[in-house]
């Protein structure tokens, strides 16, 4: 007999840059049920450019959902008690795919066009390996440098043109000129455009494309809060562009429906969950404010992830940052609810480094393992490493950075390299919070975490020590799949989840307090940032 379950149950989606997971929740007490995760590959084919397969990530959906529903089943619990699917997912990766075929269109061997030459040039670098399918323009990519440069010696008006309109800087990060760069280099796009075949989205919108069908009616949306990462999208009137998508030269019919974070957007059109709506939909970092219920004008939170992303809740104001910070749609929680507005503080690498240190230099066999290394030591022993492979984002905005590791002696050994790494997250994440506090003006009094670094007890500790206030984590690190799943569970036509406090009964919260002296934290900060002063500049 099925296990009688206390409430219904959502599923989310969370579409992160190195893994993809499902998770399914009780609505009632916002339990964690069941879960898998897969990683997900990444494809370096030339220096500074980052891509993965689209059809990879859609993939790695399926397979976490089934896997899931599975896990369910063996727990006795009924999948047909899942009443809602939310998706959040790495922001900004960006995806140009065939309509009628279905098919992503962008190919691994696709490389800039030659000047006075229309065709890209096949150039597959010596060693690289070529994914199979087509690719999308990741986050962290810096191919689009010079198209940047070029924008930006034409940009209308004033310098704050792109600014005031999207509270974003002209830079590679965004989607923008992601797209731009495709447009002007593969030629499979520039034909699906002209024949009108083309449909572009962050991966919010390719699955979601996917998932209710594809080729077969799937519905081309996007919410609120992703597009407001594409830098095509206007955060006062919530509509793309017309005059940014003229300067980017984006044809505005690819893009997609722009709708709320919560409302169904279609129905679920395979596989174990067939016909259940997927009605929530938000860029990671807005899922993790949500997860972490800050609803409230001055919370904030930090995730730590791939990158590490600290938003702080503006309330419906845009807040403009004079210290680097971005301003962003927050969520929109319903079609007729208003627009709440964040600003972020954007860290590119945090959890990559962890990475790094395992796949490219091989110190480490797990991610897990960094905090053995780490607690062998206890310090770094002098030893800095700023991860600024792909140049600085906040509150910098340096393309010109690289990563440098300094302060070795023969005395360091892979334990302090490890230490050093774990401290950078914590550095990089007070550089935010100092031009956080400096924009608000009232300084955060303790730092809410989540992610799936934040298990890591030495990095919660240190973070609390660097910071030199309190850090907060709930016992559930998952707050991003929470997030997107409170959004779906609270859609119009679904509402199953309230989004009040007691709807998370089953989440408690752990504290690290500051174990050090201010002065001692002081030091290393200052040394942090002179280590920061050498990284820039690296590349020209
Ligand atoms: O803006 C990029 C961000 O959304 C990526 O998130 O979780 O992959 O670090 P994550």
């Amino acid at each position: 007999a099925k296990k009688a379950v206390l409430g219904p149950l959502v599923g989310a989606v969370d579409q992160g840059t190195s893994s993809t997971r499902f998770l399914v929740f009780n609505s009632k007490t916002a339990e964690l049920l069941s879960h898998h995760q897969v990683e997900i590959k990444q494809e370096f084919p030339r220096e500074g450019w980052v891509e993965q397969d689209p059809k990879e990530i859609l993939q790695s959906v399926y397979e976490c959902i089934e896997k899931t529903c599975e896990k369910l089943e063996q727990l006795n619990i009924d999948i047909s008690n899942i009443k809602a699917i939310g998706v959040s997912n790495q922001r900004e990766t960006t995806v140009v795919w065939d309509k009628l075929t279905g098919e992503p269109l962008y190919n691994a061997v696709a490389a800039p066009v030659s000047p006075g030459s229309s065709v890209p040039v096949a150039v597959v670098p010596s060693g690289s390996s070529v994914p199979a399918a087509g690719t999308s323009s990741v986050w962290l990519d810096l191919r689009t440098q010079s198209t940047v440069e070029n924008l930006s010696k034409r940009i209308p008006g004033n310098n704050n043109f792109v600014k005031s309109k999207t509270g974003l800087p002209l830079s590679t990060y965004f989607s923008a000129v992601k797209l731009r760069w495709l447009l002007d280099n593969v030629r499979k796009v520039q034909m699906a455009v002209e024949e009108n075949r083309a449909l572009f989205g962050t991966i919010d919108s390719w699955l979601i494309w996917s998932l209710t069908g594809g080729v077969n009616g799937g519905v081309h949306c996007t919410d609120v809060t992703n597009a407001s990462r594409t830098m095509l999208f206007n955060i006062h009137s919530l509509e793309w562009d017309k005059e940014l998508c003229e300067f980017f030269g984006i044809p505005m019919e690819i893009l997609p429906n722009v709708r709320s974070s919560s409302e169904i957007y279609g129905l679920m059109k395979a596989g174990a969950l067939e016909g259940v709506p997927i009605s929530g939909c938000l860029g990671d970092q807005s899922a993790a404010l949500v997860g972490q219920m800050c609803f409230q004008d001055g919370q904030a939170k930090n995730t730590y992830g791939t990158g590490c992303f600290l938003l702080c809740n503006t309330g419906h104001k845009c807040v403009f940052s004079e210290h680097g910070l971005l301003t962003t749609v927050a969520y929109k929680l319903g079609r007729d609810k208003p627009v709440y507005y964040a600003l972020e503080g954007s860290v590119a690498i945090a959890g990559a480094v962890i990475r790094w240190l395992r796949d490219n230099l091989g110190i480490i066999k797990s991610s897990e393992e960094i905090e053995k290394l780490a607690k062998e030591v206890g310090t770094s022993y002098g030893c800095y490493f700023v991860p600024a492979f792909s140049g600085l984002y906040a509150p910098y905005w340096e393309p010109s950075a690289r990563g440098i590791i300094c302060g070795l002696t023969q005395f360091t050994n892979k334990c302090h390299i490890a230490f050093a790494a774990l401290e950078a997250v914590c550095f990089q994440t007070r550089e935010i919070l100092d031009a956080m506090n400096r924009d608000c003006g009232i300084p955060l009094s303790h730092l809410q975490v989540d992610g799936g670094m934040t298990s890591n007890k030495i990095l919660m500790q240190l973070q609390a020590d660097i910071l030199y206030i309190p850090v907060v984590k709930p016992s559930m690190p998952e707050t991003t799949a929470l997030g997107a799943a409170m959004a779906a569970g609270a859609a119009e036509g679904v509402g199953v989840w309230s989004l009040e406090p007691e709807d998370l009964s089953a989440v408690t919260m752990e504290r690290f307090e500051p174990q050090i002296n201010a002065e001692e934290s002081e030091i290393r900060y200052s040394t942090w940032k002179k280590a920061v002063m050498k990284s820039i500049g690296w590349v020209t």
